[in-house]
């Protein structure tokens, strides 16, 4: 893959982002999802790309735009995507932290085609590479990410999503010693936190979207971290379509290998709200300011990038009237 697609692609991501934004805090979460899923679709159509949606807004039937299998682009090199447009909706909705617009990509056929259900994640960073193990309990994971950082436990931050199903999880890291750093949404951005250094986030545990999986997967394989999943299905039907899409053994061990089979993604995220990760949209009239991350497996890049747009450019410039 060509490594200038990096740039083509941050457009795609700050566009959803310029559009989310506008959102932020109006307590709307269905009409910034689709703000952001809006201008995604269109900043993918300008590409020299035969793009492929394998992780999107959902089915055919049940989303209009950038649904599973929904070919983008002009025309060219083919690829995989995996997209969220708004990772985080109520995030945005409510002015509350981290949320991001978020997509990865990757050589045809390489990234799981992975179904909308749940999935039991581990993560952590590069410093931590191989200490964690999702067959491990959560005190041996805060154990041996306490050794592989050289702190003691008391150091560790957990990054756990508060759910009723976490309460046992909550519990355990709680008597390990380790502190926890609990987000009502976005496990994205609380996977990819642990590989960032100055997010004071070290661990990330728990059940959360399967699609979101395979995004956090792609940044961690791109930066040298650790990401392991394990789908957990609520009914036959979601076990059923598990099988249909995904091209590896849905009861073993997701490993990163498995999720994203290659070795040239990608992984791109603009900052919507503000956050630990990265800076939200800024408007000041004459135009906005994104903030994004950048992850290239290929050359080993982690790029942050801040991009101006200034008033008057129609392609991108988004307003809500
Ligand atoms: P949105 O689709 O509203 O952006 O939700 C994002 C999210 O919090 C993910 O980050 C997470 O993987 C998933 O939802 C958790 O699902 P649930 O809310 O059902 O626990």
């Amino acid at each position: 893959m060509r490594n200038t697609r990096i740039v083509e692609m941050l457009e795609v991501t700050e566009a959803a982002a310029l559009a989310a934004g506008r959102w932020m805090g109006k307590g709307n979460k269905d009409a910034a999802d689709l703000a952001a899923v809006e201008a995604m679709r269109q900043a993918f159509d300008i590409l020299d790309i035969s793009g492929e949606i394998v992780i999107g807004e959902g089915e055919r039937d049940e989303a209009p735009m950038l649904y599973i299998g929904e070919k983008v682009g002009g025309g060219g090199e083919e690829i995989d995507i995996a997209v969220d447009p708004l990772e985080g909706t109520n995030l945005t909705a409510y002015g509350q932290p981290n949320s991001l617009a978020v997509l990865a990509f990757g050589p045809k056929g390489t990234l799981l085609n992975a179904p909308d259900t749940y999935m039991w994640k581990v993560a952590a960073g590069p410093a931590a590479n191989g200490a964690v193990h999702i067959d491990a309990t959560p005190t041996e994971n805060v154990i041996n990410v306490a050794k592989a950082l050289k702190r003691p436990v008391e150091d560790i931050v957990v990054c756990i999503l508060e759910r009723d199903r976490h309460n046992d999880l909550i519990k355990e890291v709680r008597a390990s010693g380790a502190r926890i750093r609990l987000i009502s949404d976005g496990d994205v951005f609380g996977a990819v936190a642990t590989a960032i250094e100055g997010t004071g986030i070290h661990l990330y545990m728990g059940a959360g979207g399967a699609p979101e999986g395979v995004l956090a997967a792609t940044a961690m394989k791109c930066i040298g971290g650790t990401f392991m999943g394990r789908f957990q299905f609520r009914s036959d039907e979601e076990r059923a379509r598990a099988e249909k899409m995904a091209n590896c053994d849905i009861d073993e061990v997701l490993t990163m290998d498995c999720l994203v089979n290659t070795d040239e993604a990608a992984f791109i995220a603009t900052g919507v709200t503000d956050g630990e990760l990265l800076r939200g949209v800024k408007y000041f009239g004459q135009g906005a300011r994104t903030h994004s991350l950048a992850m290239d497996n290929k050359t080993g890049t982690v790029r942050f990038i801040e991009t101006v747009y200034r008033t008057g450019n129609e392609k991108f410039w988004v307003r809500m009237d």
